[in-house]
């Protein structure tokens, strides 16, 4: 089928949903929903056997669902009705919630609904169970309603249900003094990614984000006790939680420490060292090693590594390295592996130019000491979505093992025409060839865990369930394997091999010459879509490789 999707951004859901139908050969264009007569355009240049709206703010115009068969991706079960779903459903601490796949129609999600999918719901960031279970719930619903749009017989079916408001900020709203860590971890979780918690912090108006549980430190139930690099933690009535990140009024969503300096004044209470704490408490670097395994994981709220983190990353990374281990596996984070640098505190820097220098230079820095390392065998356990950077950072590692369903972003020019570092001039040739790796940095267009092993540039990609343990063990093999001092002399001699063929710094030059005209050059691209991106400005048109239908060659169907 000719499928359009109609959808506010070609986020993560979109993207999977593009890959999945892509793969069983729909053919997709994509329109952003910006106007209802560019809507009405895009339909009438696409002319659709289906429009698919996966993640959409308003509701399609009734000149296109009267006249069109539309299906809209839904984050509640059947009858939920209304916005703000999945808050409520988290909120309200909902054993199961689900996905539902409904025709639009003039009431809101009261259409027919053709497919929908349940899960267990988890006690996690809105944001984190939105990547994770409503988009695997998604992907199982709307494959079964496009299937079922292709027979003749199937009759959707209407469900009574009940219509449910926007969750307000003043359903939000925190008493620190009267409630206890649970409900504040369940008020902030249900808000995160976006709108946020309004309150108070030093007095100042902000939307908190980003929460964790702590389980020893106490103080007077909303009193400021703590911080920790770059997050603070608050006393609540029966106990305390982590706040990481915050936006204040007017300005954008940063790590909390960098938000408000006046945090400096708290006392500081660190952990001694990388290891996994055995309490609950905010730690977003952390080592647990196994059978000759060290695992390291970093915990970066949105994938998002800025020039500190990743300072600390690469301090983290070289004390592993001295451990009596025989492989290392990074982890990445639970919701993100990694996005590569970070946005949102170089947009907030004094010099955004400086900054962005400094963070490239820093994730650089990280990518080499992994690159360099001659004691382990390295493993990128790529457990969830990574873009730009990201990709490349773990392609640093020896070998890329990456989950099933997991959505990759291996270019940068959608970021203002990024030219992007961390030596993927040196890491993707090899194994994509050249011309592959012009294509996948010119495509701009997001990749799937299987498609990045047979295009040679991940090495294998892992079944979702158990994703974890199979990491492990595979970890364990290499680590146990008879051949493991022939693998890692083997590792050494490609390195010095490769090293006097073209030495890493040069390759490093030649990329940070490039970006330091994306930086201080007169072309100010990338300024400008970092802004856009960090604000969230709404799109106001549809890049051309993601609308078919506006390509210059595209032939309207008959
Ligand atoms: N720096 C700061 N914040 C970042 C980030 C980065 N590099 N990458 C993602 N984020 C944030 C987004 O701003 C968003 O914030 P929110 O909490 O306010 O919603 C959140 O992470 C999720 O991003 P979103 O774009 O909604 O997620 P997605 O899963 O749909 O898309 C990407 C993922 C990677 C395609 C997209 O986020 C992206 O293009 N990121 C920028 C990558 C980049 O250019 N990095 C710099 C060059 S190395």
């Amino acid at each position: 089928m000719r499928i359009l999707f109609l959808t506010h951004s070609f986020n993560s859901l979109a993207q999977r949903l593009f890959c999945e139908l892509s793969q069983i050969g729909h053919e997709i264009s994509i329109e952003f929903d910006i106007a209802d007569s560019v809507s009405e355009e895009a339909v009438r240049l696409f002319r659709p056997d289906l429009i698919l709206a996966p993640f959409l703010k308003r509701a399609i115009p009734a000149s296109i669902w009267s006249r069109h068969r539309c299906l809209v991706v839904h984050p509640g079960v059947p009858g939920d009705r209304g916005p703000s779903a999945l808050d409520w459903a988290i909120q309200k601490d909902l054993p199961t919630w689900g996905v539902t796949v409904l025709q639009a129609e003039a009431e809101m999600d009261a259409g027919p609904v053709w497919a929908s999918a349940e899960f267990p719901m988890r006690r996690a960031k809105k944001s984190s169970i939105y990547r994770n279970e409503v988009t695997e719930a998604a992907v199982r619903a709307v494959l079964a309603a496009v299937d079922r749009c292709q027979q003749p017989d199937f009759k959707p079916q209407r469900m009574a249900g009940q219509a449910h408001s926007t969750l307000r900020q003043a359903d939000r709203t925190i008493d620190w003094a009267s409630q206890g860590s649970a409900a504040v971890l369940a008020r902030i979780n249900a808000a995160d990614g976006f709108p946020g918690v309004a309150d108070l912090l030093f007095g100042q108006p902000c939307h908190l984000f980003d929460v964790w549980p702590e389980a020893v430190l106490r103080g007077a139930p909303g009193s400021l006790i703590a911080r920790r690099e770059t997050a603070i933690c608050r006393a609540t009535q029966d106990g305390a939680v982590w706040i990481g990140h915050v936006k204040r009024q007017g300005g954008i969503k940063l790590p909390a420490t960098q938000a408000f300096p006046e945090a400096a004044e708290l006392p500081e209470v660190p952990l001694a060292g990388y290891l996994k704490s055995a309490q609950p408490t905010w730690q977003d670097i952390s080592y647990e090693a196994a059978g000759g395994v060290g695992f390291l994981s970093f915990e970066f709220y949105n994938g998002a590594m800025s020039s500190g983190q990743c300072r600390r990353l690469t301090e983290a990374f070289n004390w592993a390295a001295a451990q009596p281990t025989r492989v290392i596996v990074l982890r990445g984070g639970s919701d993100f592996w990694s996005n590569g640098i970070h946005l949102n505190t170089i947009e907030a820097a004094a010099s955004p130019a400086d900054e962005s220098w400094a963070n490239i230079n820093a994730i650089d820095d990280l990518a080499e000491a992994i690159l360099r390392c001659e004691t382990q065998l390295t493993v990128a356990a790529v457990g969830a979505n990574s873009g730009a950077g990201g990709c490349f950072l773990a392609r640093a590692t020896d070998f890329v093992w990456v989950r099933d369903g997991v959505m990759l972003n291996p270019h940068y020019k959608n970021m203002g025409n990024l030219f992007g570092s961390e030596f993927w001039t040196y890491l993707l040739p090899p194994r994509v060839g050249e011309d592959g790796a012009r294509a996948i940095m010119r495509h701009r267009l997001p990749m799937t865990a299987a498609e990045s092993v047979r295009l040679g540039f991940y090495d294998a990609c892992l079944p979702a369930p158990g994703f974890a343990v199979d990491v492990a063990r595979r970890a364990a093999e290499l680590a146990a394997a008879g051949d493991f001092s022939e693998r890692v002399a083997a590792k050494q001699a490609k390195r010095r091999a490769d090293e006097a063929i073209r030495p890493l710094a040069d390759y490093r030059a030649a990329e940070l010459h490039e970006m330091q005209r994306n930086f201080y050059g007169f072309d100010p691209s990338y300024h400008v879509a970092r802004y856009h991106f960090v604000e969230r400005s709404p799109h106001s048109w549809t890049p051309r490789h993601l609308a078919k239908h506006r390509d210059l060659n595209w032939i309207i169907p008959e």
